[in-house]
């Protein structure tokens, strides 16, 4: 088994590219309505968003390349928005203001979004996937 069964099941388990103009039309009405409130209409994150809150959480940072959602892997990205910022994608008790959105969106909303989100990820960023997550066993 090992990496690249590993590799060829996520990427069946994800589908995040697959639906192309479609699923990421759809995306971007999931992204109006429950993220950009958040992480900005243009995906810009919110003011400061690498300082900590006076709550001791952290704000919401960008979904472009001026963030670091593009560093992780799409399992991972899938697993924050469905699940919230929980073991295994943060430590255990870890307090996030990212929701979770298990019982909002379905499983194809969920992916259509984060298609419109790497939508907006320069050919730099999607090369450095490429070369970089390929080897990823773990996030
Ligand atoms: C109530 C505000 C809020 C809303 C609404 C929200 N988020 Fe978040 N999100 C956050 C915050 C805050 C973080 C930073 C989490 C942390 O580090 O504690 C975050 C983090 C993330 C991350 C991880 C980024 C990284 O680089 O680690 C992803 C992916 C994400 N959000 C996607 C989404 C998507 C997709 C939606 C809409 C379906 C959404 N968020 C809606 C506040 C929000």
């Amino acid at each position: 088994m090992g990496v690249a069964y590993y590799i060829q099941t996520s990427r069946v388990a994800s589908g995040i590219d697959a639906g192309g103009k479609d699923q990421i039309a759809l995306g971007r009405m999931v992204y109006e309505k429950n993220c950009a409130a958040c992480h900005g209409a243009r995906l810009e994150g919110q003011p400061n968003w690498q300082r900590r809150l006076p709550s001791g959480r952290m704000p919401a940072p960008p979904h472009e390349d001026t963030g670091h959602t593009w560093h992780h892997p799409d399992r991972v990205l899938f697993g924050i928005v469905k699940y919230g910022v929980v073991p295994p994608y943060g430590p255990p008790g870890y307090q996030s203001d990212m929701p979770a959105f298990q019982l909002v969106l379905s499983d194809d909303e969920i992916r259509a979004v984060l298609a419109y989100i790497k939508s907006h990820w320069s050919d730099k960023v999607v090369q450095w996937r490429v070369e970089t997550l390929k080897n990823l066993e773990q996030p």
